[in-house]
């Protein structure tokens, strides 16, 4: 394994929107045990590819012992809502208030391109949604004081 850079806002590589991931090769699994690594190493609870310079649609996400590879992610269900702080890798040193659904529902793969659900409440269910805007582009501060649940 090997750290990666962490790009950081304004690069406008975190501005493009990500293609599918449609090779599940051993590159692959190499690329998501880097960013788990980079992840960790770096004190975050989230990484999406293009925060690593992948613009494919893929993210980590490690929450205490909770840890979990989204390969083409799509929110299929969410309910309620939670405002709280957040904060970003790629935007280093800021943190602001956004509103997120309280529980989230999404498709994905993993990284053998299996089929997967998961469910996610509460803080889990905030980094899902943080992560998968970053395959298109948005991030969190884009929200800010938006009150659409998104
Ligand atoms: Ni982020």
């Amino acid at each position: 394994m090997a750290l990666r850079d962490i790009v950081t806002d304004p690069n406008p590589t975190l501005r493009k929107k990500c293609r599918p991931v449609e090779v599940f090769d051993e590159k692959l699994g190499r690329l998501l045990d880097d960013m788990r690594e980079t992840m960790k190493h770096a004190d975050g609870v989230g990484l999406a590819g293009p925060q690593v310079g992948i613009l494919r649609r893929l993210a980590v996400v490690e929450v205490e012992d909770f840890y979990i590879e989204l390969i083409n992610p799509v929110i299929v269900k969410k309910s309620g809502s939670q405002d709280g702080p957040e904060g970003c890798l790629s935007v280093p040193n800021r943190q602001e208030s956004v509103v997120r659904p309280y529980k989230v529902t999404v498709d994905y793969q993993d990284r053998h391109g299996n089929p997967m659900t998961a469910t996610a409440e509460g803080y889990v269910a905030r980094a899902f949604c943080h992560e998968i805007d970053h395959l298109d582009g948005i991030l969190y501060y884009d929200l800010v004081g938006k009150k659409n649940a998104k």
